[in-house]
């Protein structure tokens, strides 16, 4: 599905009818990324993958960067046009650091937060520096450097031991459909991104902090920083699984996710929005 949002065409994939939770993939993925979940989302729930600008389906746009902030301003504009007010937002990764921008800016839209395998500082000096050294590379190369750089440590070793029969192909064809050019923005926009970690005193919806129990890009103790930040927050660890812990043990994922989401308090639409508080 297609919508002209802020200047590009934005596609996402959806399921079901109900209170909306939206999907926010990683770097250097799409919505197809969330299939597991939208397949198996509880009763009375609709689920909204989103394409960010330049990933899957959705335009690429001119923009020299693609910051967190307008990801966020994406996501907003769509359901403004969906005609929907209040969400649950699930991000995994580069996904998580769009999800922080989206309570930055609308907080009165979230009923609550799924922050997977993501953290919440900023980019060091070196990391920024290496991030604009990748995209330079991606540019003139294509996405081969990325590709090295990354899928050596994305899946847990369970999941890669499994090969072709496990995530692995699903990972690569996502990959494959990234550009080089919205990888090279996607780095520029990620090495710019603001540190949220004051802002994780400002969440007062409920939270469920999810981490591969191997994943070596984002680690426990970063997903234990945010559940420690953000008041009433659950971290969950899952067994087995790496940076990419919904595609990698996704009955696992579903689980956790479906509890969470069934146990939002029923009210949460319309307390904030009407008080103004
Ligand atoms: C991702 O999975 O979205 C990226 O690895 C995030 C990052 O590079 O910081």
């Amino acid at each position: 599905m297609g919508l002209s949002v802020n200047g590009i065409e934005m596609e996402w994939r959806e399921r079901g009818e109900g209170d909306v939770i939206v999907f926010v993939h990683g770097f250097p993925f799409n919505s197809a990324m969330w299939g597991h979940q939208l397949a198996a989302l509880p009763p009375e729930w609709r689920g909204i993958a989103v394409d960010l600008r330049g990933f899957g389906a959705s335009e690429l746009g001119d923009e020299p960067e693609l910051g967190m902030e307008m990801h966020s301003r994406d996501i907003a504009r769509l359901l403004d046009q969906l005609g929907i007010e209040r969400i649950v937002m699930c991000g995994q990764s580069m996904g998580g650091y769009v999800a922080f921008e989206f309570w930055r800016h609308f907080p009165d839209r979230v009923r609550g937060l799924v922050l997977c395998d993501t953290r919440a500082a900023a980019d060091s000096p070196e990391t920024q520096r290496a991030r604009h050294h990748l995209a330079t590379r991606v540019r003139a190369e294509g996405p081969g450097p990325v590709r090295d750089a990354l899928l050596p440590k994305l899946l847990s070793p369970a999941s890669a031991r499994k090969k072709q029969a496990g995530p692995l192909p699903m990972v690569q064809a996502m990959m494959e459909e990234t550009s080089p050019e919205t990888m090279a923005r996607a780095l520029l926009g990620m090495s710019g991104r603001n540190d949220s970690e004051q802002l994780l005193r400002t969440i007062d919806v409920p939270v469920l902090v999810v981490v591969g129990s191997d994943d070596v890009i984002t680690s426990r103790g970063q997903a234990e920083m945010l559940a420690r930040g953000i008041r009433g927050a659950r971290l969950e660890s899952i067994e087995a699984a790496g940076h990419m812990a919904p595609l990698e043990q996704p009955a696992e994922f579903n689980t956790l996710l479906s509890k969470f989401l069934v146990g939002l308090p029923r009210n949460s639409l319309s307390t904030r929005s009407a008080f103004g508080i």
